[in-house]
């Protein structure tokens, strides 16, 4: 299983993800992303067929704030992975 969250406090709203990956991410008010599937709690495990834009979502974002782990996040993305 891998769950995703983004680091609200190192995106700068680029834009990216969700073009790349239009059913994990959307934008906020201000124009963050954050993880459609739970509110970026990321504690959502993401769905088999949408892995492939999750890899590519994550190899796109500039400043590495889409975050990846194999256990859930919980609303924390700074926890090590
Ligand atoms: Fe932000 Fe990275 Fe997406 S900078 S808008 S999380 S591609």
């Amino acid at each position: 299983e891998k769950y995703t969250i983004v680091d609200k406090d190192t995106c700068i709203a680029c834009g990216a993800c969700a073009a790349t990956a239009p059913d994990l991410f959307d934008y906020d008010d201000e124009g963050l992303a954050f993880a459609l599937l739970d509110k970026n709690k990321g504690n959502v495990a993401v769905p088999d067929e949408l892995l492939e834009d999750l890899a590519d979502a994550y190899d796109g974002c500039p400043t590495e704030s889409i975050r990846i782990s194999e256990s859930p996040f919980n609303g924390h993305a700074d926890q090590p992975v």
